[in-house]
Formats: structure tokens, sequence, C-alpha cells
């Protein structure tokens, strides 16, 4: 007979494991303890925006019409714990306010909730991103909590989708990391895994540790990445160089690879800004702090592009304050194709260009919602257009596509001054320099 799931946690994890994990054919049950958001998804509602997980959840959501009803949702943790073979707990762990490590509360109340509810064998899959050591003291938790003592095992999974990609990152991974501790273990996650694995994915076998770490260590590589190339669009900035053809040149190096060189504002989210900090905190609990030093740089890099973009504004305004001066801003999300607007370098370059007197408006395609909610004293638009309108300059701050496929001729219309400073280095600086404007970017040349 085919296994039964569990999903704890329907944020973007949870409800694109849940949808992912119905279309490869199991029984699923997903449980969430915030009630508006396993209303919305009864209703095969996506709680926030990510490209074809709505379709992928009304393909599946019991009681959808023409839908295969494998998939259902509950808040009742008696019903998970009577119903699934193997419980994925995808809740958050988000930066613990003012500190550096990270928040494990969701992570154990999920864990306390489920474990009373375990009377037969079980096996919990761990999918959040912890701090390392986690797993086993969660293993120990879960054998003295679960009326079925031993045979309520844990296994450590993490989980590396990207938002706007959850989709297709959840059904094709790229590879799937396992930390267990039995045979019993591995088999049933191979199994949970046969469709993918069977396509091609690298099943990777580890310890817990093993597993938890090559979250944290994936997720510091990538942001050294992205601060690595931003450093050296100061160094260009300085030299004169040109940031995007240093990019191009240097990835034609296999060993170092094109992915993940766009200079710019830096990264932003729920994910890269916590994870390396959390890892900094966690390395400093095990001694190991002095391995993670480069990370504050990393860190450090990353927070001042965003400074520095406000900068290259004032700049090119002429010097001075911002008093006065109507600024656009193209884009709110942390990246493109997602709703997501936390720790958004976007939004905090249009925040801090507010707060010092400017006339900021914002415009996003899909986080306006968000922005409003988190920078209410900011103006926004509807469009792109009615953003820009009697600009004095435009930011282009987050790189939708929809952004590159503006015509810089009307735009050119609506605003006071041909002004474009491209926080992403994604617009083509010839196209818009042909319509009139001045474009700028950091560590490109001026013209
Ligand atoms: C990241 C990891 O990629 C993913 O594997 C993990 O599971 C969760 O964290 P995500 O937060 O969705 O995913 O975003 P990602 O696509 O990695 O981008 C992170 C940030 O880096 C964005 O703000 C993006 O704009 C920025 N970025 C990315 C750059 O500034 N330059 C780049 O070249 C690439």
């Amino acid at each position: 007979m085919a296994l039964k799931i569990t999903v704890i946690g329907t944020g973007y994890l949870g409800a694109t494991h849940a949808a992912a994990m119905a279309e490869l054919g199991f029984e699923v049950l997903g449980l969430d303890v915030v009630p508006e958001k396993i209303e919305m998804l009864k209703r095969g509602e996506v709680p926030m925006y990510e490209p074809g997980l709505e379709e992928l959840l009304r393909k599946h959501v019991a009681g959808i019409e023409g839908s295969s009803g494998r998939l259902r949702f509950t808040m009742d943790w008696a019903e998970v714990g009577e119903f699934g073979d193997v419980h994925f707990v995808c809740v958050n762990t988000p930066q613990k306010h003012g500190e550096y490590a990270c928040d494990m509360s969701y992570v154990d109340a999920a864990f306390e909730s489920l474990a009373p509810h375990l009377h037969g064998p079980a096996l919990v899959v761990g999918k959040s991103t912890v701090p390392v050591g986690s797993a086993d003291r969660l293993a120990a938790r879960l054998v003295e909590l679960a009326p079925a003592g031993e045979d309520a095992e844990l296994a450590w999974n993490p989980e590396f989708l990207r938002e706007g990609f959850a989709v297709n990152d959840t059904l094709h991974p790229d590879r799937i990391v396992v930390g267990v501790r039995s045979e019993r273990a591995e088999k049933l996650l191979r199994e949970v895994y046969a469709t993918p694995v069977t396509a091609g994915s690298p099943f990777v076998l580890t310890d817990f540790p093993t597993a938890e770490l090559v979250k944290t260590s994936a997720n510091s590589f990538l942001a050294t990445k992205i601060s690595f190339i931003n450093a050296m669009a100061e160094v260009c900035e300085a030299a004169d160089g040109d940031v995007v053809k240093l990019a191009e040149a240097i990835g034609h190096d296999e060993r170092i690879g094109k992915k993940f060189l766009r200079a710019g504002i830096g990264f932003g989210g729920g994910c890269l800004p916590k994870d390396i900090r959390a890892f900094m905190a966690r390395a400093g609990e095990l001694g190991a702090d002095q391995a993670l030093t480069f990370l504050r740089e990393i860190d450090s890099i990353n927070m001042r592009q965003r400074g520095q973009m406000v900068e290259l504004a004032r700049e090119a305004l002429g010097g001075g304050s911002f008093l006065g001066k109507r600024v656009a801003v193209l884009g709110a999300a942390f990246k493109p194709d997602s709703d997501d607007v936390r720790d958004s370098p976007a939004l905090n370059v249009a925040g801090q260009i507010h707060l010092q007197g400017g006339q900021v408006t914002v415009y996003d395609p899909k986080g306006m919602a968000n922005a409003r909610r988190l920078f209410p004293t900011l103006a926004y638009a509807d469009s792109a257009i009615e953003a820009v309108r009697g600009a004095d300059v435009v930011l282009h701050l987050t790189e939708w596509r929809e952004f590159r496929e503006l015509d810089p001729a009307v735009l050119g219309e609506a605003v006071t001054t041909r002004l474009i400073l491209d926080g992403r280095n994604a617009l083509d600086p010839e196209v818009w320099r042909r319509a009139g404007w001045t474009y700028r970017a950091m560590g490109r040349p001026t013209a």
C-alpha cells in the first residue's frame, strides 16, 4: 500500500512539499496552526505567490472538482499522528529577535505537539533549516514523548528549494540529502523519493550533523558568491572597470561557473541572511567560530550594497539631500517571481531614501500587499508607468521580466528626468541610453 504522508507547516516549503507529495502519488495530510491558512488551502488557494503552486494544489486537494483527492488539510494533531507513516516537519526557523541565533520555537512546538500522538511505528523527517546538533536532540525528545517509544524515529532531510521555482525544485530536486540512523529510515525515504531518484536526482545518505550542515553550508557558499561579486563591483567602481564583463569572463571558468555572479544590491529573503547568521552563532557555541569569521564579512559586504545604492541615487541627483526629490522604485520583493519582501534589499533602499526625506513611490508586480504591510508609509503605484510619473530618478531594484520589457521611450515621456539606476545589473544599458536616458549601475562604466 502507498505510504501515507503528513506535512507539518504549510508555508513556502510545506505547502509546496505537500502538493508535490500528492503529485508523486501519496495520500497527504497537511497541518498548520494558522486557521486562515488551512481554510485557504482547503479551497485550493495558496497564501503566497509561487508560480505553478496553485495549479498543483488544485490538481490534488480533496473536494475540488476533477482533483485526485489525495491532499487534505487539518489543524488536528491527533488526526495527523493517526494518519501518517512519514511526517515531514516544514515549519520556519526565523532569526531570533536581537540575536544572530535561529529561533527553534516553532520546530520544538511541532515536535511537542506531534509526538504524543504517535502510537505506532512512524518516521518523523525534519526539513526545516536548523542549527547543527538539533536533530540529535529532537530524536531523543521524540522517543521520550511518543507512546510508540523507539518506534518513533527521526531522519533529517534538508530542503533546497528556491522561491519562484519551488514546484520544479521540489519535483525535480538537484539532490536529495537524507541523514538517517537506521536502514528502516533509509528504506522509507527511498520509497518517498523513488520517482525523482529514478529520474536522476542523486540520493546522498549521511549522518544527522552532516545533513544539517549541508543546508547551512550550501547557503553560505551562495551568499559568499554574491558578496564576492559585489566586492568586485566596488573595486570596478573605483578602478573604472565593468563588473558585468568581469563576471562573464570569470564565469567561463567551469570551476567558478556563471551562476550567482550578478552584482547588485545583494541578497535578502527569508533564508540567506538569517541562515549565515545562525550558522555563525552555532559555530560559536561549538567553539568553531574562527572557521566562520569570513561570513561576517560576507554579511557586511551584502548590507553595504544597500547603503551604496542610496549613495548612488544621492550622487545622481546632484549630491546633498533627498528632500523634495521624487524617487521611483521598481521592485519591492527580495527577488523576481516572488511576493516575499522579508529582508528585501529593494524595500530597504526605498525605506532609507524615504526616511531621508525623498518622495518614494514603489511598484512591484506581486509584492505590493506585503510591502504595504511592512512599510505603510511609502507611496505605492499600480503600475511601473504610474510609479515613474514625474520622477527625478528611477531605481530598478528587483529584476522582474516586466521591468526588462519596459519601453524606455514610453517611460521617458512620464518622468521629469531620464535617469535610471540599475540596482540589479539586469537592464540593457545601450537600450536605455539610446532612448536618451542616463544609465548608472554599481561597478559599470558611466557611458
Ligand atoms: C535560497 C537558496 O538558493 C535555496 O537553495 C534555499 O533553499 C533557500 O535560500 P531563495 O531565498 O529563494 O533561495 O533565493 P535565491 O534565488 O537563492 O536568491 C537569494 C538572494 O540573492 C535574492 O535576493 C537575489 O536577488 C540575490 N542574488 C542572487 C543576487 O544578488 N545575485 C545573484 O547572482 C543571485
